[in-house]
């Protein structure tokens, strides 16, 4: 959620750097963008509305070497996407970029009118920069004017700072909202994560909150609030510069997808029979809590299903949102699993601390290394699913679904519950997973020919029971979030009672029915909805007999038939496959849908 980097160096030009890393940050939101550069001592503001190419087109045939550069990439929480609003703001000596929400910034903007502070932007950010300067004019020692300001905002934070006086430093800190330091022969640099940094080098301090760093083009000092200097472990990113490219696909998000195969075939033989798993004793819990956001959250519905119905193991699955401000009991005897691609999510993050406030085990399912919950769970569980760029994710959601499956499987071992045969079924699905899903993706004439059939809809409903119910949750997300058609998914049984109002003439109903005890059930409910009008693609796996699919579905799609643990992978790569197809129909930004941010760092 918004972007962040800042560049300090005499051997690039910071302009260009600064745009070259904020495009690899643009997956944090895309409405506006800016920047301030000092050029031949003058600090310079440009802002544009909407993607950073146009940011890129404005600043054109602006060639002034810089050393100093701030720049932004916003997704708008308060005051609309225009020029006005967008970062960076500029407020008496103090020039700065922001990233999360300063909640009380009406009372501090109060305090500032009264003062005779007057404001452009509608933004919480330029409260936050005047407050700083106003800070700054009593207090001269930057450090303790930072600290002291930090002390009176409530909320979440990632700054990157110029000061007038000093125009070629740049002063960073945060809390709640993601910032790293990055160190390089050329200049240092602030940024949101290390995408923003890679093409320039490998080597950063995560700094923490109550931290505060100066940057200079060869020094970097990191200080508490206090002053000291703070000895800060130099890390090295785990992922390159390459893994951000497009590497010839048209969009990331196909190019995700087909690292599917690799990444979840990796999850598998690294986890399966995985040791530090041991140290997990399911014995020990009362209660097992899923939290988690979006497509997160719908791949703990999948880890339900499988804990409950083949370990045994009763367990809730609660968006974080609401989980963070809830009553429920979390006790010492829970285990909270907290699953974030990013490991950045705000409401996740929070569900997060309050379970370990409360004495609760957590376990953090996540993708991006050193991030903070994989940093603040107790036990963390990485995805190694590589970066993942576009908005809308693929490979991060079923690599999450893989590793809850070998969780599954674990506990399922620890209560004896796992037959050599059904570990065998398992093991040979885990060993065939990669060329399964390969084929799906191969097969491209299924899912384009049904995406030819649906695109031009308005309205589409996903059904299914048990396991599918979740993969139609995720499938239904997935359409609707690059595609902008409206969609829902709803538990087979559950349409009747008042959704099948709207199906029509024509509606699309996509039914999912891999289960074999549940199959007949969700049959009799798709017969419903063909009886009212619908449209039915029907998916499904190669075990059922396909002689009679012609009765109840327009199309219909048949999948390889594996065991569970590997079933929701297998549908929703179609199901991806599809959106995607049907949002390159619709002419939509596939990697950049409009409204969205894949890092979600504001409540
Ligand atoms: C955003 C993204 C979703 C993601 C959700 C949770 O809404 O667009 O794709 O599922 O955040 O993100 P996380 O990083 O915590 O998995």
């Amino acid at each position: 959620m918004c972007g962040i980097i800042g560049y300090t160096g005499k051997k690039l030009n910071a302009k260009n750097t600064v745009i070259a890393g904020l495009k690899n940050l643009e997956y944090r939101g895309y409405d506006s963008s800016g920047i301030a550069v000092n050029e031949d001592g003058n600090i310079n503001l440009y802002k544009a509305h909407g993607k950073i190419s146009n940011l890129e087109n404005s600043l054109n045939g602006r060639d002034v070497l810089s050393s100093t550069a701030i720049a932004h990439t916003r997704w708008a929480t308060h005051g609309e996407p225009n020029e006005t609003n967008a970062h960076p703001h500029k407020c008496g000596s103090i020039t700065l970029v922001h990233n999360g929400i300063i909640e009380n910034y009406v009372e501090l903007k109060n305090e500032l009118l009264k003062n005779g502070v007057t404001f452009k932007s509608e933004t919480d950010t330029e409260v936050a920069c005047a407050y700083i300067n106003y800070i700054y004019i009593t207090e001269k020692n930057k450090i303790k004017c930072l600290a002291k300001a930090c002390s009176i905002f409530r909320g979440s934070y990632a700054f990157a700072i110029i000061f007038d006086d000093e125009k070629d430093t740049i002063y960073a800190t945060r809390k709640d909202s993601p910032l790293i330091v990055g160190l390089s022969d050329e200049g240092n640099f602030a940024a949101s994560d290390v995408s923003a940094i890679l093409d320039f080098t490998n080597k950063y301090i995560l700094l923490e909150h109550g931290e505060f760093a100066k940057i200079t083009k060869d020094d970097v000092k990191i200080f508490d609030g206090s002053e000291n200097i703070l000895e800060k472990e130099v890390k090295t990113a785990t992922w390159s510069a390459t893994e951000y490219k497009k590497n010839g696909y048209d969009h990331f998000m196909l190019k995700e997808i087909n690292e599917q195969p690799d990444v979840i075939e990796k999850i598998f033989s690294r986890y399966l029979e995985n040791p530090n798993y041991n140290e997990i004793d399911f014995s020990k819990f009362d209660a097992i809590h899923i939290v988690a956001c979006g497509s997160a959250m719908h791949a703990g519905m999948v880890g339900k299903y499988l804990f409950q119905n083949y370990a045994n193991i009763p367990v809730t699955v609660d968006i974080a949102s609401e989980y963070r401000y809830s009553t429920q009991s979390i006790t010492t005897s829970t285990l909270v699993i907290i699953i974030s691609q990013s490991g950045e999510t705000a409401d996740s993050l929070a569900a997060l601390r309050l379970a370990k406030d409360k004495g609760a085990t957590t376990l953090g399912i996540v993708n991006a290394v050193g991030s903070t919950i994989a940093r603040e769970a107790d036990i963390c569980i990485y995805t190694y699913a590589g970066p993942e760029i576009a908005v809308a994710t693929t490979k991060g959601y079923t690599s999450q679904v893989a590793i809850l499956s070998t969780l599954v499987i674990n506990a399922m071992k620890q209560n004896s519950m796992l037959s050599n045969d059904l570990l065998n079924e398992i093991k040979n699905d885990f060993n065939n997973i990669s060329s399964i899903l390969k084929d799906i993706i191969k097969n491209k004439d299924i899912y384009v020919n049904a995406a030819k059939k649906i695109y031009e809809k308005n309205d589409l409903f996903f059904i299914g029971r048990g396991i599918d119910y979740a993969v139609c949750m995720e499938g239904s997300l997935k359409l609707k979030e690059i595609s902008y058609m409206h969609s829902e998914a709803y538990a087979a049984g559950e349409l009747k009672h008042g959704t099948i109002s709207l199906i029509e003439n024509g509606t699309p109903v996509i039914a999912v029915a891999t289960n074999d005890d549940l199959y007949e059930k969700t049959i009799s409910n798709i017969k419903e909805t063909k009886a009212r009008g619908a449209y039915s693609i029907f998916i499904t796996t190669s075990n059922f007999d396909s002689s009679s699919f012609e009765d109840f579905s327009d199309i219909s799609v048949i999948l390889p038939k594996t065991t569970e643990f590997c079933q929701a992978i297998v549908v929703s790569c179609f199901l991806q496959l599809l959106a995607y197809e049907v949002a390159k129909l619709r002419n939509c930004d596939i990697d950049k849908p409009k409204n969205l941010a894949k890092s979600v760092t504001v409540e």
